[in-house]
């Protein structure tokens, strides 16, 4: 008898504690969540914060970088080209045959770039791209290597997706302004990168010949003109939501006014493709939503105070974010209350260990449907190595998708700004946006709440309907290909 009713009082104490900790991510999750009429306010401030960066570079403002990069592809291009991409963690270095009729052929290699050359030095760090991009060319293109070191003449044409904030200098130059994404090299910075890499390549004989140096969302602008399916209207935007965020779109030159055109007699048409960097709109957090946990994790960056609008959408914050919210609701001691799950959270747990968890984790919770979440279950088992409980895993459900959610709503901020800055939709019956990176591609329900969030704006529910939004593949590989072919060699 006793020990029944010992049993009913700690199964009331625990229902007692698990309202507690959904009603306390509720709350958490009421932080995260974008207020009605937000949106359209916050397109404005981005479009009047980008319209004073095409006027003169500002330190904190967003970057709007001239690409250099005029014309979109007709689809009939053709050749072979050798493609590099750096974006984040992975270096990859492809051959494109592109075809024509909208195809193209790709042979690549894929590595992954170590910690160490990430925040160690220029010299290993340039050397780092250079051996991966000799062994590919021994590899795939032997012939070419052989004759290049045999005084030959023939190079091959290369575009470089390299997707940080370069300030370009040319077409296939330019200075890196900052680090994003957590890379740190700090002699890096306020150097010609791609001119460095092109010393080197030139005295290792490789006959390469750097024509481009593109960011991965230009990249994307071209290869989603390329390959859009029949029948879009033109191509707007190209943009990212991967490990970072960003988009580009083609301005008049006459209204970049810190693009000085007497300086450049090279560049001959009327507009260029601008890179925006909109992962740096509103720095000074004017506008941008701001709760503790953001607060926490951008002290927890090297690019403290910058890319501020970025470490609320990107791919490489959202699992960060998730990871503090959990962490204070266990230091609260309302999460993970098992003693299993208190042995196992130590201090070096992968809990309390920054960046240990990826968007993968908020992703596991957004979409699992299963009545007893077993998806997220396993995942949280494999990342923190116990078992949650139910309630647990709906609380943690609860947040997450406010993160995802916002981090959607707030991706749509800079799509609309583009389309409405450039009054697309008053020109063309129909639009185009082309979109890559992990998080468009796998966040659940990532691509409709970006559309939602479009229709909260002053596009609207009709307006949205003349916009076709859609994935281009390998932006970075195809698209840097079709900007090399620009340029005059
Ligand atoms: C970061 C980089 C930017 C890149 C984006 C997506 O925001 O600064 O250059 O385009 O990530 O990869």
């Amino acid at each position: 008898m006793s020990a029944h009713s010992n049993h009913s009082v700690s199964s009331a104490q625990t229902a007692v504690e698990s309202d507690l900790l959904l009603q306390k991510a509720r709350e958490i999750a009421s932080q995260f969540e974008i207020p009605e009429g937000y949106l359209q306010k916050a397109v404005d401030a981005y479009i009047a914060q980008a319209a004073d960066s095409l006027n003169q570079d500002l330190e904190r403002g967003i970057p709007m970088i001239p690409s250099y990069v005029s014309r979109a592809p007709t689809g009939d291009e053709k050749g072979v080209l050798i493609a590099l991409d750096l974006g984040g963690t992975n270096f990859r270095v492809c051959s494109i045959e592109l075809q024509g009729d909208s195809r193209y052929g790709m042979i690549q290699s894929k590595s992954q770039v170590p910690t160490e050359i990430m925040t160690g030095s220029l010299t290993s760090f340039i050397n780092y791209l250079s051996d991966r991009i000799e062994e590919f060319l021994i590899k795939t293109h032997p012939d070419h290597v052989k004759k290049a070191k045999a005084g030959s003449k023939e190079i091959y044409r290369v575009g470089f997706t390299f997707s940080f904030p370069l300030k370009q200098i040319s077409a296939n130059s330019g200075t890196l302004i900052r680090w994003t994404k957590g890379y740190d090299i700090e002699e890096a910075v306020g150097k010609d990168l791609p001119q460095i890499l092109q010393k080197e390549l030139d005295a290792r004989k490789l006959n390469l010949f750097l024509a481009a140096v593109v960011n991965d969302t230009v990249g994307t602008l071209l290869t989603r003109a390329y390959t859009k399916p029949k029948g879009c209207g033109p191509t707007i935007v190209g943009c990212i939501f991967g490990t970072g965020t960003n988009g580009a779109y083609s301005e008049p030159l006459a209204n970049v006014k810190k693009f000085d055109r007497g300086v450049h007699p090279e560049v001959v048409d009327d507009d260029m493709v601008i890179n925006t960097e909109w992962g740096s709109f509103d720095n000074d957090l004017k506008i941008l939503p701001n709760t503790k946990y953001d607060a926490q994790l951008n002290l927890n960056t090297p690019n403290k105070d910058f890319h501020m609008f970025e470490k609320r959408v990107s791919g490489m914050f959202l699992g960060e974010l998730l990871r503090l919210v959990m962490v204070d609701l266990y230091e609260q001691g309302i999460l993970f209350t098992s003693s299993e799950a208190k042995q196992k959270l130590t201090k070096d747990s992968p809990l309390y260990t920054p960046w240990s968890l990826n968007t993968a984790t908020p992703a596991a919770f957004h979409g699992d449907t299963t009545p007893g979440l077993d998806q997220a279950r396993e995942h949280i088992v494999e990342k923190l190595g116990f078992e949650p409980t139910l309630e647990e895993l709906q609380a943690i459900q609860v947040v997450a998708k406010s993160i995802g959610i916002r981090s959607a709503y707030l991706s749509a901020i800079p799509i609309a700004g583009a389309l409405l800055h450039s009054k697309a939709l008053d020109k063309y019956d129909t639009v185009d946006v082309g979109a890559d990176g992990s998080v468009y591609e796998k966040y659940p329900g990532f691509h409709e709440t970006i559309m939602e969030g479009l229709a909260k704006t002053d596009i609207g529910a009709e307006g949205i309907k003349r916009i076709s939004m859609g994935i281009a593949k390998d932006g970075s590989g195809v698209g840097a290909a079709l900007c090399a072919l620009q340029f005059e060699v």
